[in-house]
């Protein structure tokens, strides 16, 4: 939009239209908060209030109310999020299950991941990982794009006996596109008609040249089944973490993304988060899109009722007033009310959204976190 006004601009930034009145008067910009303000003073606001822009595209900017930008005194360590890729029956539940040294691929129904699992895993040297599963079938592409758009590291997972495929060329799309660096798991080692050169040759064509060619991007082979090569890929993992040096403030309201959600027959709504700053606890108000609530419970990985999930874990979350969307903001507020208005709020901008805008494309969905 052109012009905005105050009140409207500081529901967006989750801030007090008098906070924003305050800081253009300084900016030498006097307005009431009915007032509009045009599109380079609010980013400036925007801005000044430690906000983050995304520039959904030329003429439209989305706030990110994340402050992004805790003091660096603030940060501590996290665990990597891994989100795990590829073509259909390549082999990406049967690895993550041998790394978890569970069987949930023999649970899943038809051996067909239908949604995005969320694990973590403890190391031997205690440190943790977090893993993100993601279905290879076609039907599932949103899903990729939103793994690749929380994630820290994308492994790729290549069945060595049946090469690149159209889902994992897209996951190489998907990954580039959201700028994560990408492990190559090449599967299936065990099988008499695997070629694992191969699949390192078909992945030139692609711009991805992995250690054994001389380029930079790691690449391990491994079986899931005989449980080869994982100590490996693990530790291909924890070398590409240190890298990146991933860190959150553990000390403020949670902020994270929603998942998967779903209407549960039992519990009403629930939503899988995964907290990306800040703790959060039973009891904390929050608004997950244009859904609401207060956390009722919180359930790990492992099924147990939790009190708190700090940076990078993953938790099913009980107490939504609705079912939000995959990929939707979650943020906790200081009170019901506030988190009513933020939810009213983004409900407008969604429905006017769904109204007025094209389908949502991988492209918007990725440039909304450029
Ligand atoms: P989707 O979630 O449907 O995309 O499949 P996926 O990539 O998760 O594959 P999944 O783990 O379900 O495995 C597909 C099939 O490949 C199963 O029959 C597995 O037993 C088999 N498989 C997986 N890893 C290996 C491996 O290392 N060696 C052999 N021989 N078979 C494997
Ligand atoms: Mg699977």
């Amino acid at each position: 939009p052109e012009a905005i006004t105050v009140q409207e601009l500081a529901k967006r930034m989750g801030e007090r239209g008098a906070d924003l009145v305050k800081a253009l008067f300084k900016m030498g910009t006097p307005v009431t908060i009915t007032e509009t303000i045009d599109q380079d003073t609010a980013e400036l606001l925007i801005e000044e209030f430690g906000h983050r822009i995304n520039r959904v595209s030329e003429a439209d900017v989305d706030i990110d109310t994340s402050t992004d930008v805790d003091p660096a005194d603030t940060l501590k360590p996290r665990p990597p999020v891994v989100t795990i890729m590829g073509h259909v029956d390549h082999g990406k539940t049967s690895l993550l299950d041998a790394i978890r040294g569970a069987s949930v691929q023999s649970g899943e129904a038809g051996g067909i991941t239908q949604h995005i699992g969320a694990y973590q895993v403890q190391l031997p040297d205690k440190s943790k990982v977090t893993f993100l599963d993601t279905p290879g079938h076609e039907a599932f592409s949103e899903m990729r794009a939103r793994g690749a758009n929380v994630t820290d590291i994308v492994i790729l997972v290549v069945a060595a006996d049946d090469g690149l495929r159209p889902q994992t060329i897209e996951a190489i799309n998907h990954t580039k596109a959201a700028g994560v660096p990408m492990i190559v798991a090449i599967n299936k080692v065990d099988k008499p008609e695997a070629k694992p050169q191969k699949v390192r040759e078909e992945l030139l064509q692609h711009e991805i040249i992995v250690e054994d060619m001389g380029g930079d991007v790691q690449d391990v082979e491994v079986s899931a089944t005989k449980k080869t090569g994982l100590d490996k890929l693990l530790e291909a993992i924890q070398l590409q973490a240190e890298i990146l040096e991933l860190k959150a403030n553990p000390d403020r309201a949670a902020e994270g993304t929603v998942i998967e959600a779903k209407l549960d027959k039992g519990r009403g709504p629930l939503a899988t988060v995964l907290v990306q700053r800040g703790t959060l606890r039973v009891g904390d108000v929050f608004v997950a899109g244009a859904s609401s609530g207060k956390v009722r419970a919180m359930i790990n990985d492992k099924g147990q009722q939790i009190k708190e999930a700090g940076p990078s874990f993953p938790v099913e979350v009980l107490g939504l007033s609705a079912v939000p969307s995959a990929g939707d903001p979650f943020t906790v507020v200081e009170n019901e009310a506030r988190a009513r208005e933020v939810a009213d709020y983004r409900k407008g901008v969604l429905d006017k959204k769904r109204t007025t805008a094209a389908p949502v494309s991988v492209e918007n969905m990725f440039a909304t976190h450029a």
